[in-house]
């Protein structure tokens, strides 16, 4: 299947981040169409198109702006959510920094939608890059007119907000984002009500991810048609997929939904020389590896759920025969672990717990008990978690042992960095690495 780059195509220019950048491309015109239109228009050509959630767990967008009720008389929010946590995913910054535009006119097309004056971009706070290049953009929206009051005559006023957390993962979820925005601690909030009846400041409030808004003004300025010649009936449309791990040419590739793992590996040039891939995760840490034989299932949402697994953020990470899948998933669960907000005790005490016992897995003194134990443990906080944090790091434990038993029952005598040399896994070259912080 042919790349398709729409978000991405442009990134190459060296102005492509800015108004006049953007314009030069075919940058706002989208708006002018957005804002002859009714509101309710612009929300039917969303629903029509199909669009879904790319923030991991593929929410029809239309639907979801059509939730917010209208003539109520409060004010309606929208947030943007570019928190982008999670271990592998790696799209929603560089489209930051490389369209901030598209986002910004996406914005203002979701506003209008949703009739909202005032509209936050959330971005991580590890991230300075992207912090500075969305204040220089809204800067320049607003110099050219297209932020402010009575936006192109329209009668729209809109400000934009750019605001970052401290750098928690835990803020990523939607709705402990909001309670971060407001200046709490970031916890999630019990739902219902969800954001959308009762969201920031208790008001109406869409939550979307960055890759999801930046679609929008290409699907208004195309069309559902052109929108739905991609990707399939269920999963639509273009993504932004972001391959990482053991490949030779880890990045950014842009196609439709319904291209193949092997077809996005070809891409990135193979698994590394003189390798093979051992498994890979379709999107992000908190979906359940997939191996070799699936490498021809097509990228959609159904596809990856009917194979076990979760297209999740659809950024796609490979690991290859030098990987200890026990060290892979302890190195995701110490990140659970930290991450976890304590909120509730399935996932604070699950969490520990497992972390535990893949740590004495990893040193090479796992006990027997310990390989059904960490499917029981994870049972216990599958389902009764508050949020999918918790879901997440229950999860990788039945593929694993399916698939890698042998090397959990190998872990309980033999360290696996001994069976698996970290100089030899690592994508740096050790020579330019810190070895020791590596191997811990
Ligand atoms: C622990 C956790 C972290 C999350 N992190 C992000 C994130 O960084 N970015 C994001 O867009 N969604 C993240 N989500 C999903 C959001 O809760 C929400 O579903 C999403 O922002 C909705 O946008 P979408 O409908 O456009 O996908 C996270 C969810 C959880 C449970
Ligand atoms: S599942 Fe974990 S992160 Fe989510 S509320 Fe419970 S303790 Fe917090």
């Amino acid at each position: 299947m042919a790349l398709t780059p729409v978000i991405t195509a442009h990134w190459d220019e060296p102005d492509c981040f800015t108004v006049d950048g953007y314009k030069k491309v075919g940058g706002y015109r989208a708006i002018k169409k957005a804002l002859k239109m009714d509101p309710d228009d612009v929300i039917n050509i969303i629903k029509d198109s199909g669009l879904r959630g790319r923030g991991g767990a593929g929410f029809p967008t239309g639907m979801k702006w059509s939730f917010v009720p209208q003539n109520d008389g409060h004010p309606h929010y929208l947030t943007v959510n570019g928190d982008e946590s999670e271990p592998g995913a790696c799209k929603d910054i560089p489209i930051m920094m490389a369209n901030p535009q598209a986002l910004i006119e996406g914005i203002i097309i979701t506003c209008w939608a949703i009739r909202a004056e005032h509209a936050f971009v959330y971005i991580r706070g590890e991230v300075p890059e992207p912090i500075r290049r969305m204040h220089a953009a809204v800067a320049d929206a607003e110099a050219h007119g297209f932020l402010g009051e009575n936006i192109l005559g329209s009668g729209m006023n809109l400000k934009l907000t750019v605001t970052s957390g401290a750098g928690a993962y835990i803020c990523g979820e939607e709705t402990a984002l909001l309670d971060s925005l407001e200046g709490r601690r970031g916890q999630p909030r019990l739902k219902p009500p969800f954001p959308a009846v009762a969201g920031l400041y208790s008001a109406p409030t869409v939550i979307n991810n960055v890759e999801t808004i930046t679609s929008v003004p290409y699907i208004i300025e195309n069309g559902v048609s052109w929108y739905r010649s991609m990707g399939t009936d269920k999963s639509p449309g273009f993504k932004v997929w972001a391959v990482s791990g053991h490949v030779n040419r880890p990045g950014i590739y842009e196609a439709p939904l319904g291209i193949t793992m092997g077809e996005l590996l070809d891409y990135a040039g193979g698994i590394r020389d003189g390798h093979e891939l051992k498994f890979w995760l379709p999107g992000g840490s908190s979906v359940p590896l997939l191996l070799q034989d699936h490498l021809d299932t097509p990228m959609t949402y159904e596809d990856i759920a009917a194979a076990g697994s979760m297209l999740g953020t659809g950024t796609p990470m490979l690991f290859d025969d030098t990987t200890s899948v026990v060290k892979a998933i302890t190195r995701w669960l110490e990140f659970y672990k930290h991450e976890s907000c304590g909120k509730c005790t399935p996932c604070r005490e699950g969490t520990a717990w497992i972390t535990g016992s893949l740590e004495r897995f990893q040193e090479g003194v796992g006990r027997s008990e310990d390989i059904e134990g960490l499917v029981e443990l994870s049972n216990h906080i599958l389902g009764r978690s508050f949020c999918a944090l918790g879901d997440a790091a229950a999860t990788p434990y039945e593929p694993a042992l399916k698939a890698f038993r042998s090397e959990f029952e190998a872990a309980r005598h033999q360290p696996v960095d001994e069976a698996f040399p970290p100089a030899a896994t690592m994508i740096i070259p050790p020579e330019t690495a810190n070895l020791a912080g590596a191997a811990t």
